[in-house]
């Protein structure tokens, strides 16, 4: 599978275009703050945008020609980021590590994906936001980009079961828009865009 991903990252353009994401440039425009870990970030368009905002940004990735690709990026953009080669199935998440965690088409196997998703919230800080995109079974009829699995895709209640308790939504939604992100994604596209902070622990006053 990483031979799949770098092949498709050694191409001259970048697979998904060098711009970020849309529901993360609508979300993110302002400067910000804090570590932010960017999961399955391929050639780093994300990151790149993120750490141009002022975040301190990692970006992990199992492809070692997309992280390259990634560093490129950010160097053409004159912003720093940080690399961490690492495959998510054996990958241990810090405790309390990060301030934000962005996952964009990070399509898992379904097994893989909930064991990830269920760590996503002890690997943040409390208080700390989650944004994560994926595409929905619709894009199977749209036929613009992502798996052809379904088991591969996302729903919004079934991302809500996996990420557990804990979680304050801010979007929680199918969106359906045009995308226009390099070569392989492109057209009319069904996604779930979920946006969500890790509730801070509740903190009793009452005497024991
Ligand atoms: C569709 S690309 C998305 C790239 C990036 N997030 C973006 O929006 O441009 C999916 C990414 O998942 C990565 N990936 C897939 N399985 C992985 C795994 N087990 N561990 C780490 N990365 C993985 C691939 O290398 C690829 O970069």
């Amino acid at each position: 599978m990483n031979h799949y991903w770098n092949q498709r990252f050694a191409e001259a353009e970048f697979a998904y275009g060098e711009a970020p994401h849309i529901s993360l440039a609508e979300q993110f425009c302002t400067p910000g703050s804090g570590r932010v870990l960017c999961l399955a970030e391929g050639q780093g368009r994300n990151a790149a945008y993120l750490a141009g905002l002022g975040y301190n940004v990692t970006a992990l990735d199992f492809s070692e020609v997309g992280l390259q690709r990634a560093q490129e990026l950010a160097a053409r953009s004159g912003v720093t980021i940080h690399t961490l080669q690492a495959d998510l199935s054996a990958y241990v998440f810090d405790p309390e590590a990060w301030d934000g965690i962005v996952s964009i088409f990070g399509h898992l196997p379904a097994p893989l994906r909930a064991r990830v998703n269920a760590q996503l919230h002890g690997a943040l800080k409390p208080g700390g936001w989650l944004q994560l995109v994926g595409y929905h079974p619709k894009q199977l009829e749209y036929g613009t980009g992502g798996p052809q699995e379904l088991s591969m895709l996302y729903t919004v209640d079934g991302l809500k079961a996996e990420l557990g308790p804990g979680w304050t939504y801010d979007v929680a939604e199918l969106v359906e828009r045009e995308l226009e992100e390099g070569p392989y994604h492109r057209g009319m596209s069904a996604f779930v865009h979920i946006l969500a902070r890790s509730q801070q622990p509740v903190t009793s006053n009452q005497p024991l």
